[in-house]
Order: structure tokens, then sequence, then C-alpha cells
């Protein structure tokens, strides 16, 4: 058993292919740090790049993108749009765009279900992410700014609430969420897979500090085939069919994060089953009510 750079795609419901493993970029903000990490990984083979208007960093994310050398064509770029523009989707997407310096992106996604007023940071009483996402399919089916369009953190209650909705005509292409060992979220992978709604996994190497770089399982099994607890972490979640996001601005990392292997059935079993041994960990919750209609 050994590792190789992972080429893997997964098909989305608009039949599109997107690069099973994409670098991530939050809290990539130090100067030059998204540039570099993202010039880095297209040219050590990466062909997927997940940024979001929030993080700050869309500008340095499109020179890395233009100076990596790789066609524009060859890439899978997702950005997101943030709780404050809601009811300016188009306008969001075009500052976007103009700060990544592209014509469109391949992903467009709701980055949370909760819509504020820009000028209060209040919630809105009169608008939800349902209306968000009429307006987001609006500017899909209108323009070729945007390939496929999708959510993040929509638990099953929310994505069955946009669903039912009769002037939702576009099943999401995929829902961003939280998803490791620790958080496997097996209902919620089942319901999406039913939908055609891909999983794609943030966090997947449970972010900053993680607990699962110490966790005993992870451990031991990344010393038994020689690898790095990222790598164990990185392959299960390909194994299992989700894209996955790590971040990374070391270039070492952003390297040998793109290295996986298929790991045999009784480590994937034991990874699969982690959180039921070692507690559920939710590293990403802001404290929106985001997870309170979420039954799993
Ligand atoms: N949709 C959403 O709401 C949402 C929320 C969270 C995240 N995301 C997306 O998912 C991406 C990944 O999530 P994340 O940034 O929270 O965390 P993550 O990828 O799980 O973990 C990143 C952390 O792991 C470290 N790391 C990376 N590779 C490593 C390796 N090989 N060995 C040891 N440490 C390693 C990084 O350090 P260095 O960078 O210092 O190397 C960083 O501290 C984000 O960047 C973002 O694109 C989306």
């Amino acid at each position: 058993m050994s590792l190789s750079v992972t080429s893997k795609t997964f098909k989305l419901n608009t039949g599109a292919s997107i690069p099973a493993v994409g670098l991530g970029t939050w809290r990539a903000t130090e100067a030059d740090a998204a540039y570099k990490s993202v010039k880095t990984a297209l040219q050590n083979g990466y062909r997927h790049i997940d940024t979001a208007a929030i993080y700050g960093n869309e500008e340095e994310v499109g020179r890395g993108i233009k100076d990596s050398g790789v066609p524009r064509s060859e890439i899978f770029v997702t950005t997101k749009l943030w709780n404050k523009n809601h009811k300016d989707v188009e306008g969001a997407l075009n500052e976007s765009l103009s700060k990544l310096g592209l014509d469109y992106v391949d992903l467009y996604l709701i980055h949370w279900p909760h819509s504020t007023d820009p000028v209060t940071g209040k919630d809105y009483t009169d608008w939800d992410y349902v209306d968000t996402y009429k307006e987001l399919q609006k500017v899909y089916k209108a323009s070729n700014k945007i390939k496929a369009i999708g959510v993040s953190n929509f638990t099953i209650a929310k994505i069955e609430r946009l669903l039912a909705d009769k002037d939702v005509t576009v099943v999401p292409a995929a829902n961003q969420v939280e998803l490791h060992p620790l958080l496997p979220q097996d209902r919620l992978l089942k319901y999406l897979n039913e939908k055609g709604i891909y999983a794609e996994a943030y966090s997947p190497l449970g972010s900053n500090d993680s607990p699962l770089f110490k966790n005993g399982t992870v451990v031991s099994i990344a010393k038994k085939f020689d690898i790095e607890p990222a790598q164990v972490l990185i392959s299960w979640a390909v194994q299992r069919g989700t894209v996955v996001l790590p971040k990374s601005v070391t270039a070492s990392r952003v390297i040998s994060n793109l290295k996986t292997l298929v790991l045999p059935d009784e480590e994937f079993e034991q990874l699969s089953k982690l959180s039921e041994k070692d507690g559920v960990v939710r590293t990403c919750d802001p404290g929106w009510h985001t997870y309170d209609d979420d039954l799993a």
C-alpha cells in the first residue's frame, strides 16, 4: 500500500466533475499566504480551490491561480456568498469575480443559512435562506458566471424546506459541511446522497489545534502505514466519497495533503466509528442556532 497524488474526481448533479481534494483557504490571511499556498497547490497537482468572500483573500487566491500557469479551464473554483449580501446575490458575486479576476466560478455557495441586514447587522425578519436560494437560482439561470450553485452548513431540515418550495427548481449541487471522523454526520450524508447533493467536507483535519492529530486511533493508523495523520484523515474522507478541503499555508503540507491511499476495511471502519468511541466534536459553530433543527 502506498501513497499517490490523487487526481480522483466526483460528479456533480450538473454533470460537471469536481476534484475530490481541494485546497481550503480559510484563515490564510497573512500577507501572501493564500497567494503562495494556491500557487504551490496548483503547481503540485491540485485542481480545486475553495475560498469565500468573508475570508478576505479572494484577490490573493486569484493571483495565485493566474501565476500558477495552470489554465483556468482545468481548475475548479468555489467561492461563497456572505450573510449580509443575501439580498444582493448578483452584486456580491460580481465583487467576488472581480477580486478573483475570473469570469466565472465553478460553484457558488450560500455560506450560512443566516441572512443579516448589512447596515444594522441584525437578522432579517422578512427574508431567509430560501429567498436567498431563489435569488441565487435566478442569477445561475440568467448568466454564465456560475457553473453550479449550492449551500453550506445546511441541515436536513433546511434542505427539506428548500426543496419543498414550489419556486425552487434547481437542486443544490453541493452542501459544504464540517466532516471528519469525530463528526461523520452519517445521516446527513445518506440524505444528501439520496437527493443527488454532493457532500463537501470542511475542516477535515479538525481545523486549528485539532484534537484529531492527538487522537490515539488516528496516530496509530498513521504509524502503521508510515504516513502523516493528515493523510489518514484525507484518505478516509475521499474513500467515503466526500469532496475534502484541507487547508494549509505550509508548502510541504499542501503538497503532502494531496497524497492519499486506500485504507484497508479495518482501519476505514475504525475511523468511521471513531466518534462513537471518543465522542462527537464540532469545531465550527458561530452560534446562530444553525443546527437547532438537526435531529442527527
Ligand atoms: N463553509 C464553511 O462554513 C467552512 C467552514 C470552515 C472551513 N471551510 C473550508 O474548509 C477548509 C478547511 O477547514 P479548516 O481551515 O477549518 O481546517 P482543516 O483543513 O481541517 O485544518 C487546518 C489546520 O490544519 C493544519 N494542517 C494542514 N495540513 C496539515 C498537515 N499535513 N499536518 C499537520 N497540520 C496540518 C493547518 O496548519 P497550516 O495552515 O499552518 O499548515 C491548519 O492549522 C477551510 O480552509 C475552508 O476553505 C468552510
